[in-house]
């Protein structure tokens, strides 16, 4: 049985991932406008992932006996400056997202709650390929920088996400 402190703390992470998926789509659908297609590919397959990450949430809590309670999701920006500008807040935010975990386990650890601590380890290691990916991006396009030649061969490889 999970006590409340974690309930809702679990139940806030879901809001968040949920967040995070409508932030990714609202992305994935300024680089359809620019257009660049590669890049709004990866990050509607990116939106997809921050769902099943929600759903874990969603599903952990139910096994555990807890109540899921959905709230409101905040409205995402709709646009961005630039490509780097984008994914400069890809990463700020996973970067975010990576603290609310932390702080997530900080709780279960207080609590006692063992097998929280266990569903939590799964998105401690996820954090790090999200934050490395995510880097990764906003490194290339800054090494490209001005040469818009190649950044659509960096949006040509980015499409190539299943
Ligand atoms: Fe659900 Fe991108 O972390």
């Amino acid at each position: 049985m999970l006590k409340k402190s974690v309930e809702d703390a679990l139940n806030k992470q879901l809001n968040a991932e949920l967040y995070s998926s409508y932030l990714y789509l609202s992305m994935s659908a300024y680089f359809e406008e620019i257009p660049m297609k590669g890049f709004a590919k990866w990050l509607r397959i990116q939106a997809e992932e921050e769902k099943a990450h929600g759903m874990k949430f969603y599903d952990y809590i139910i096994e555990a006996q807890g109540t899921v309670k959905l709230t409101k999701i905040d409205a995402p920006k709709t646009s961005w400056k630039s490509p780097l500008d984008a994914f400069e807040e890809v990463y700020a935010h996973e970067q975010k997202v990576t603290g609310m975990i932390n702080n997530l386990m900080d709780l279960a650890v207080k609590e006692k709650d063992y097998a929280t601590q266990n569903m939590l380890q799964w998105f401690v290691k996820e954090q790090v390929e999200e934050e490395a990916n995510a880097s990764e991006i906003v490194a290339k396009i800054k090494m490209i920088g001005e040469r818009i030649g190649h950044l659509f061969c960096l949006d040509h490889e980015l499409g190539k996400r299943e």
